[in-house]
């Protein structure tokens, strides 16, 4: 085998680099010591509603009295920012020294997005793995969050390049919290989501059904695709199941307009369902009980 000897200008680069990146990390290490819980919201099938839930997710724990942040690991796709009423290239705060701030949205969560900083929707990010890699790590190095008690982490579809970074870079990243629908099909790829989580050694917090079930105006319910899948996989590994989210046209609609649902319609069915499922995922994560006038303030 012939070996190739690098040169100086080609050792000098890589050398920065490296140096760049460790710089880096030892600043996420130090702004992650900031921010108490940290939760990958992981589906491997796209288009089941981890940015809504997300987002929905984010307002409820909020509403709990909890400082939340979310960011938006969907390098190539980022939405969550409409869900949560902001428009694309709306922009985020920087300094000088190049800290970037995130942008507060009611009930006081705190959002960094790629989606914030693109000129506009249809312009596409065509980034390979490690410019993926190399983006989120500086997003998470250099977004100053303050003090949060959560950081929720939207997740593209799968377990790929910003999974295995979220999960390799963020330290001490709390868990993960799977997002599914009631269908066989979504249950084989829900045990491929938790056998990832166990590969790399973290934890799966819960698991939450969405697209659940449709009740018509006269009351009937259908479950249109299928009923209680994620609540038997939850059974079968012993995984806490954080409850079902019907689907309401009026979810689409809200998102499609950048309202954030949660607060749109605080009496739907799917806003209880969140509210349900933060106080579990409190539970979970801080081990105490949520009493009755905490829970309702
Ligand atoms: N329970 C629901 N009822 C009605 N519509 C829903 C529901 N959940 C999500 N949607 C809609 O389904 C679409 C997909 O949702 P969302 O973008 O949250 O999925 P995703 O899993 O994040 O997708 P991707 O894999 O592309 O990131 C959106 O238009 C959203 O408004
Ligand atoms: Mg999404």
């Amino acid at each position: 085998m012939s070996v190739r000897r690098i040169s100086k200008s080609e050792y000098k680069r890589v050398a920065e680099r490296m140096k760049k990146i460790q710089e880096e990390q030892k600043l996420i290490v130090s702004r992650m010591r900031h921010i108490k819980y940290k939760i990958a919201i992981l589906s491997n099938k796209g288009g089941v509603g981890k940015s809504f839930v997300t987002a929905s997710l984010a307002g409820a724990l909020a509403v709990n009295g909890r400082r939340v942040g979310v960011l938006d690991a969907d390098i190539h796709g980022p939405t969550i920012h409409k869900m949560l009423g902001l428009p694309t290239g709306f922009g985020m705060p920087a300094r000088a020294d190049g800290t970037i701030f995130p942008v507060e949205v009611p009930p006081g969560i705190k959002l960094a997005s790629l989606g914030l900083l693109l000129p506009e929707d249809e312009t596409p990010i065509i980034w390979r793995g490690s410019l993926k890699t190399a983006a989120l790590r500086e997003l998470l190095a250099y977004v100053d969050w303050g003090e949060l008690d959560y950081l929720l982490i939207d997740l593209p579809p799968g377990t790929g390049d910003e999974q295995l970074t979220i999960a390799q870079i963020i330290p001490d990243l709390t868990g993960f919290i799977l997002v599914t629908i009631p269908s066989e099909v979504s249950k084989a790829i829900v045990k491929k989501a938790i056998a990832f989580a166990n590969r790399l050694n973290k934890r799966v917090i819960g698991i939450i059904e969405n697209m659940a079930y449709f009740r018509c105006p006269e009351g009937s319910v259908h479950y249109i695709f299928g009923k209680g899948a994620a609540e038997e996989l939850a059974k079968e590994y012993g995984i806490e199941f954080l409850g079902r989210i019907p689907i309401d046209p009026k979810i689409r609609e809200a998102n499609d307009k950048g309202k954030l649902f949660f607060l749109e319609y605080p009496d739907s069915e799917a806003a209880k369902a969140f509210l349900e499922a933060a106080k579990k995922v409190i539970e979970i994560v801080e081990g105490r009980k949520l009493d009755e006038a905490e829970a309702s303030s």
